[in-house]
């Protein structure tokens, strides 16, 4: 057996504050591993607590694109092999919900109106997603050009890891535009007790393949100390991605705590158990 463990995040950017909201997410996620649940239940159930809390653009805070339509996406990965992603679903407030029941599917990812019909078939109900606008206008100083996500990455008693994340995408961008959050690589990648999931400027941490590459470079170091995994995160997020761009991503590895590493101001949060 191993200590299980747990790391979240609520988006690149909305600062400290933020961090009290994640408590919920971790309790449940807690709860769900003390009677007995897996990586997996505990990941999405605590994404759930994420997806339902309208201050985080996910779910029922799913920032709103150009043309007023609220969309989701999610993403689920096991460290041992299985994924489920969906994008640009509309009247879907628990995405992540969706992404579990593709894990034992032939196929792994969904988009658009064929996701929402797959989800109708298995019965997970539309629901109207009221989602928010972005504070300001595109070209306005203050306008909020955010690539907000949740996530969670668990890992049980076992040592099953699992990552889930969600989100309503970026601001002031268009219907059928595909952020990292659904692509695997890009906002998540969970393999072997190892497991990375980012947040931020969906574009700017595709092009890096982000998540694939900070573990990459963590496998390669071979070294899961808090300081290596940190310093390995920060470096490869230094060297990948433009300062400019808003990023942060959390890893949990085989053993000990999760970390957070960001170029702005992530909350995040870990926990792991005593024995
Ligand atoms: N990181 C979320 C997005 O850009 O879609």
């Amino acid at each position: 057996m191993v200590r299980a463990a747990i790391v979240a995040h609520g988006g690149a950017g909305p600062g400290p504050d933020r961090r009290a909201n994640l408590i919920p997410c971790l309790e449940r996620a807690r709860e769900v591993l003390e009677l007995g649940g897996s990586a997996i239940e505990a990941a999405v159930e605590a994404c759930v607590i994420l997806e339902n809390d309208p201050v985080f653009n996910a779910g029922t805070g799913a920032v709103l694109r150009t043309d007023g339509s609220v969309l989701t996406d999610a993403s689920l990965q096991t460290g041992d092999g299985k994924l489920g992603f969906v994008t640009c679903m509309h009247n879907t407030p628990n995405p992540i919900r969706i992404c579990l029941d593709l894990l034992d599917e032939e196929i792994n990812g969904l988009a658009g109106t064929g996701a929402r019909d797959w989800a109708d078939e298995r019965g997970h109900k539309q629901a109207h997603v009221v989602g928010r606008a972005p504070k300001g206008q595109i070209g306005d100083i203050d306008a909020e050009i955010t690539g907000d996500t949740v996530g969670v990455i668990v890992r049980d008693r076992h040592g099953k890891i699992a990552a889930a994340t969600s989100t309503g995408g970026c601001s002031y961008r268009p219907a059928g535009r595909v952020g990292d959050v659904p692509l695997p690589g890009c906002g998540f990648w969970a393999e072997d007790g190892l497991a990375v999931a980012a947040t931020g400027i969906g574009e700017a941490i595709t092009c890096a393949l982000l998540s694939n590459r900070i573990y990459e470079r963590i496998r390669a170091s071979d070294n899961y100390s808090l300081e290596s995994l940190n310093s390995t995160t920060k470096s490869t997020i230094d060297d990948l991605i433009d300062s400019k761009h808003s990023v942060g991503v959390i890893v949990l590895g085989p053993s000990g705590e999760g970390i957070g590493v960001s170029n702005t101001d992530m909350p995040w949060s870990t926990w792991q158990a005593d024995s």
